[in-house]
C-alpha cells in the first residue's frame, strides 16, 4: 500500500481496520511535522485499553492524553546518556555470557535459532538494567521470563479477531473483558514486580534503574498529598506493574529483532560483513580490546548498518 500510494507520489492515503479509518503518512516531511512540530495533534496510539480487567495493558504504549504525557515526562530521564553509560557494565556481562553460549554451542557444529539467542541475551538486559532482575535465560532454558516473553508474542487467530474488534469497538471489547496479557503471564509478572518492590521498600535498597523510577513516582509527595487522581502524576501499584511490563516486552523482542535482521542483512552481504569487522577489530585494538561506551560511539558503519 506505501510503495503504491508513494509511486503514484501521494503524500498520504487511507486505509480502514474494520471500521476504524486510518491515515497512512507516506511523504518524510509530512512525517516530520507529526512527529515534531504537529505532535500535540497527534499523542494517541487509537490502542485498546482495559485497565480494570487487564491491569497490565494499561501501560505507556497504551495509553493515551494527559496521563500518558504526564507519565511520560517522568519516566523519560531513565534515558539520559549519563544513566544509560551507567548500565554499561551490566550490558558488557551479558555479552561474556552470550560469547560462552556462542562459544559452547559454535563448537558442537549444531545450528542456533538466533532469534531466540537475541531474545534471550535482550531478556537478561533488560531483566538487569530496568529491574535489577536476573532473568537467567541462558542458563535457565525454561527461565520463567523467556517462556512468558515467547507466550505473550505468539498471537493466536482468535487473540488477533479478538484484538481487532475490540480497538474498533472499546466498550463492546470491555465488556466482553478482552485482555492484551494473558492472565497466566499477569498473575507471573505481578508476583515478581510486587516482590522486587516490597523489597526494595523493607531493605531501603535503591538502584539506578526504570524500576526505581516508577517506585518514586508511586510513593511521590504528588500522590500523598493530592491524593491518587490517576493523571499519571502518581502510580498505584497495578500501574507501575504495567510500566514495567512495557519496558520488558518493548525492550527485549525489538531490539532482538533487530539484531537478527542485522546478522542476516551481514550473512547475504558478505562486502559489507567485511567492511563492519575490519572497523571492529580496527577500533578494538585502539581501546585496548574493550567495548566502552567510547569504543561503541567509533563503529560508524555498523550504527550505519543497524539504522539501516
Ligand atoms: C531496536 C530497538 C527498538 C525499536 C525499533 C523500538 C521501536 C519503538 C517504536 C516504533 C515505538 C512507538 C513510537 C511512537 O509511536 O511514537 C516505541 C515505543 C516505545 N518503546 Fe521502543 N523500540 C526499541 C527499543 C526499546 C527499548 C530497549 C525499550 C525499553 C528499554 C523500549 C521501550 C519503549 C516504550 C516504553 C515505548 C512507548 C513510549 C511512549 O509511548 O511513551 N523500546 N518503540
Amino acid at each position: 500500500m506505501y510503495d503504491r500510494a508513494r509511486a503514484k507520489g501521494y503524500k498520504f492515503c487511507g486505509l480502514y481496520a474494520l471500521a476504524s479509518p486510518i491515515g497512512l503518512i507516506v511523504d518524510l516531511d509530512l512525517a516530520k511535522h507529526v512527529m515534531t512540530k504537529d505532535f500535540s495533534h497527534f499523542v494517541d496510539r487509537a490502542n485498546f485499553v482495559n485497565g480494570k480487567d487487564d491491569p497490565l495493558g494499561a501501560h505507556l504504549f497504551s495509553i493515551g492524553g494527559k496521563k500518558w504525557r504526564n507519565l511520560r515526562i517522568k519516566v523519560t530521564p531513565t534515558f539520559t546518556s549519563g544513566k544509560l553509560k551507567a548500565m554499561f557494565k551490566t550490558l558488557t556481562d551479558c555479552g561474556v555470557i552470550l560469547e560462552k553460549y556462542f562459544q559452547e554451542t559454535l563448537t558442537n557444529g549444531d545450528a542456533v535459532d538466533i532469534k531466540d539467542v537475541f531474545a534471550r541475551f535482550t531478556t537478561d538486559i533488560i531483566g538487569s538494567c530496568a529491574f535489577g532482575i536476573e532473568c537467567n535465560s541462558f542458563k535457565e532454558p525454561d527461565s520463567p521470563f523467556r517462556l512468558y516473553g515467547q507466550k505473550f508474542f505468539t498471537v493466536t487467530r482468535l487473540r488477533s479477531l479478538q484484538f481487532a474488534i475490540a480497538a474498533n469497538f472499546p466498550a463492546l471489547g470491555r465488556l466482553v473483558k478482552v485482555r492484551a496479557v494473558a492472565k497466566d503471564i499477569t498473575e507471573f509478572f505481578v508476583k515478581v514486580v510486587e516482590d522486587t518492590v516490597a523489597y526494595r521498600e523493607k531493605n531501603n535498597v535503591r538502584r539506578n534503574d526504570v524500576l526505581q523510577l516508577l517506585i518514586d513516582i508511586k510513593n511521590n509527595k504528588e500522590g500523598r498529598e493530592n491524593g491518587y487522581k490517576g493523571d499519571g502524576k502518581s502510580l498505584t501499584m497495578d500501574e507501575l506493574t504495567a510500566q514495567c511490563f512495557v519496558f520488558f516486552i518493548a525492550g527485549f523482542e525489538t531490539s532482538s529483532t533487530t539484531a537478527t535482521f542485522v546478522l542476516y542483512e551481514l550473512a547475504t552481504h558478505q562486502d559489507i560483513q567485511d567492511k563492519v569487522r575490519e572497523e571492529i577489530h580496527t577500533v578494538l585494538a585502539k581501546h585496548d580490546n574493550k567495548i566502552t561506551s567510547d569504543s561503541l560511539s567509533e563503529l560508524t558503519s555498523m550504527r550505519q548498518v543497524i539504522d539501516e
